[in-house]
């Protein structure tokens, strides 16, 4: 079901599964860069028994603009969308932009997350290469280049075989960034160029955390995203094998059934002492 709501003088958009998200603990989730609410559908049906919520980030899909840039801006939009819902707590997974806001969002609401996953994602901040890559970016948008821009965008996202064989994923993923307003897309790369370390989110985290990632990842390098997953206390890694970094799409039963143990095992944990502090205020 798809929402529409005004919050805070912005409408966003957000789609659930179920009617009730009261006395449960949903599985929340957030699109990557140049995506938007649809990302998740491959995974869906085999997440359906339980509550799932998700987000159009500001500046895409349905939602409008952030207010200004920034992980943390996104995450605030995301934390007011769960109280006008009145989640109070959830498991919150990103898909590799969506894993920084989901860092940003465990920084400031940490009793509002059972726990959470970063699928394709890592904590580091931008590389000054990639910050130049991301400048570039901005630049051929502002010259009014943003078809051109997404067009050569995804196709490395992909392992190269999975690629070669289902091109009409690619193109539909293509097809879907290029819906995405120009103004959202330059939001979204500034905000990440701006994006904090957060290895100290990885080390504070009292809930559990959840790596799932691609051994062919482009974006996000095995070897980096592994040594930033020994820091949690308490953390479940899995590695998709012959997967790039679009495991929603290039290994959706994979993906899912990780999100979906890892979901469940969080749900059963007992609530800490902070949230229950939490819950009793909301
Ligand atoms: C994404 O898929 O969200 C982006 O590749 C993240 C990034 O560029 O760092």
């Amino acid at each position: 079901m798809k929402h529409v709501s005004t919050i805070n003088g912005q409408n966003r958009t957000f789609f659930t599964n179920k009617d009730d998200f009261h006395a449960t603990i949903p599985l929340v989730l957030l699109h990557g860069f140049c995506e938007d609410a649809s990302l998740w559908e491959p995974v869906l049906p085999l997440l359906s028994d339980g509550p799932v919520l998700r987000i159009d980030l500001p500046g895409f899909g349905g939602s409008d603009l952030p207010p200004a840039p920034g992980m943390e801006v996104y995450a605030d939009a995301v934390c007011a969308i769960l109280h006008e819902l009145g989640i109070t707590r959830c498991v919150l997974a990103g898909h590799s932009m969506g894993g920084y806001v989901a860092l940003a969002f465990a920084r400031a609401y940490p009793e509002r997350l059972a726990g959470y996953t970063l699928v394709h994602s890592h904590p580091y901040p931008d590389t000054p290469e990639r910050i130049e890559n991301r400048r570039r970016g901005i630049e051929m948008l502002q010259a009014g280049k943003k078809d051109l821009y997404v067009a050569q965008l995804f196709p490395g996202l992909f392992a190269p075989a999975f690629a070669q064989t289902r091109p009409e994923v690619v193109d539909a993923l293509v097809q879907t960034g290029q819906t995405q307003p120009t103004e959202g897309i330059i939001a979204a790369l500034q905000g990440m160029i701006d994006r904090q370390n957060h290895l100290d989110t990885l080390r504070d985290s009292t809930c559990p955390v959840q790596f799932i990632l691609g051994e062919l990842d482009a974006i996000v390098p095995l070897e980096d995203a592994l040594a930033a997953a020994t820091i949690p206390s308490t953390v479940d890694i899995r590695v998709l094998s012959g997967v790039g970094h679009m495991g929603i799409w290039e290994a959706p039963q994979h993906t899912a059934s990780a999100l979906r143990d890892f979901w469940k095992f969080c749900a059963q944990q007992p609530v800490p002492e902070h949230s229950n502090k939490t819950q009793t205020a909301a």
